[in-house]
C-alpha cells in the first residue's frame, strides 16, 4: 500500500477504491461472455463512477478493528453489488424513472428495461455468491455475513425501505416516518457495510461491537438526509442525476418536510451522534471520523 495507516485516510481513498474495482471485475463476468448484453450491463452498473462508499466505510471499520485488508475484500465487493443492483432497480420507469445516474444515461436507458431488470436480478445472487465463497472466515461468521446482508437487502432493509418509499408519494409523512424509511432503504445497507468488519473481529469487545453497530445506524440516516439536499440544491452536471427529481415525483424527503435548513441541521446532529458514538473507540476510528463527515459534506 502507498500510504501508511497513520496518513488521514482520505490519502487512501483511491488506494481502496481500486482495491474493490480490482476484487469486483475478478468477480463479474467478462462482458465477452454470454450471454454478452446481460453480462455488460452488469458491468455497466457496477462501473460507471460510484463513489463506493459502502466498500470504504468495510475498509474504514476494518483499519477501526485491526483486520487485515484481504478479509474485507469479499463484504466490500458483495455489499457495492447489492447497491449496484438496487440503483438498477430504483431508476426503472416503475419506480424513480431516471434517465440519468452517474452522470450517465441509467442502465434501462442505455440498454433497455428488460436488460436491467435482469441485469439488477444477477447482481443481486452474484452478492451472496462472493460471500458464499469467503474460504478465510470460519463457516459461523460467513453464515452471519451471508445473514447480515440478505437481511440489509429485504423486506426488513433495503427493499422495505423502497417500498415504503414508493407509496409516500404524494403523502405526508411525520419526521420519524421519514427517518425509518430511510435507516431502510438506505441505512441498512450502509449498517451492513460497518457492522460486517466488526463480524470478521473475532474478539470484538460488546462495547465496541455496539458503538459500531450504533454508529452504522446514525451514519446511513444522515447519508439519506444529504443525499434529499444535494436533490434539492446541486446541479445535474454535479449530482450526476436529475435535480430536483425528487419534488417532481412528490417523494417525501426530509428537506420537502422540514425545509433545508432544518434539514441541514439534522445532518449535522446525526453526524455529531455518529462521532459521539465512535468517542471509546480512540484514533483508531479516525478513519470512520473521515467518513462520517465526508458522508454529511460532500458535494455529489
Ligand atoms: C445513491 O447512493 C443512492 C442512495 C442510497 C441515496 P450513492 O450516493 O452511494 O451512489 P453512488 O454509488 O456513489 O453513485
Ligand atoms: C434510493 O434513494 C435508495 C436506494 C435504495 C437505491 P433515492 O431514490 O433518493 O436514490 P437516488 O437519488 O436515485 O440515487
Ligand atoms: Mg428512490
Ligand atoms: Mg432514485
Ligand atoms: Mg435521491
Amino acid at each position: 500500500m502507498h500510504n501508511p495507516l497513520s496518513a488521514a485516510f482520505d490519502k487512501r481513498i483511491a488506494y481502496y477504491t481500486e482495491r474493490v474495482a480490482v476484487r469486483l471485475d475478478e468477480i463479474l463476468p467478462p462482458a465477452t461472455q454470454p450471454p454478452r448484453r446481460l453480462h455488460d450491463a452488469m458491468r455497466y452498473a457496477v462501473f460507471n463512477g460510484g463513489k463506493r462508499v459502502r466498500p470504504l466505510l468495510v475498509y474504514a471499520t476494518g483499519e477501526c478493528l485491526g483486520l487485515a485488508q484481504q478479509v474485507l475484500d469479499a463484504p466490500a465487493a458483495a455489499i457495492e453489488l447489492i447497491h449496484a443492483f438496487s440503483l438498477v432497480h430504483d431508476d426503472l420507469p416503475a419506480m424513480d424513472d431516471d434517465d440519468l445516474r452517474r452522470g450517465k444515461p441509467t442502465l434501462h436507458r442505455q440498454f433497455d428495461e428488460a436488460t436491467a431488470i435482469l441485469a439488477a436480478d444477477a447482481l443481486q445472487p452474484l452478492a451472496f455468491s462472493v460471500l458464499a465463497n469467503i474460504s478465510d472466515v470460519t463457516p459461523v461468521i460467513r453464515n452471519k455475513l451471508v445473514k447480515l446482508v440478505a437481511d440489509a437487502c429485504g423486506s426488513i432493509g433495503m427493499t422495505g425501505g423502497q417500498s415504503m418509499d414508493l407509496a409516500a408519494e404524494g403523502r405526508a409523512l411525520s419526521a420519524e416516518e421519514i427517518e425509518h424509511m430511510y435507516s431502510l432503504k438506505t441505512g441498512a445497507l450502509i449498517h451492513a457495510a460497518v457492522v460486517s468488519a466488526a463480524y470478521l473481529s473475532d474478539d470484538l469487545a460488546n462495547d465496541r461491537a455496539s458503538a459500531i453497530d450504533a454508529f452504522g445506524r446514525t451514519i446511513g440516516i444522515a447519508f439519506q438526509i444529504k443525499d434529499d439536499i444535494l436533490d434539492v440544491e446541486g446541479k445535474t452536471e454535479v449530482i450526476g442525476k436529475t435535480a430536483g427529481a425528487d419534488q417532481r415525483l412528490g417523494k417525501a424527503t426530509y428537506p420537502d418536510l422540514v425545509g433545508i435548513d432544518a434539514a441541514r441541521a439534522r445532518c449535522e446532529s446525526l453526524l455529531s451522534n455518529a462521532l459521539e458514538q465512535l468517542d471509546d473507540l480512540g484514533n483508531d476510528a479516525e478513519p470512520l471520523r473521515w467518513l462520517a463527515r465526508y458522508i454529511v459534506e460532500r458535494g455529489h
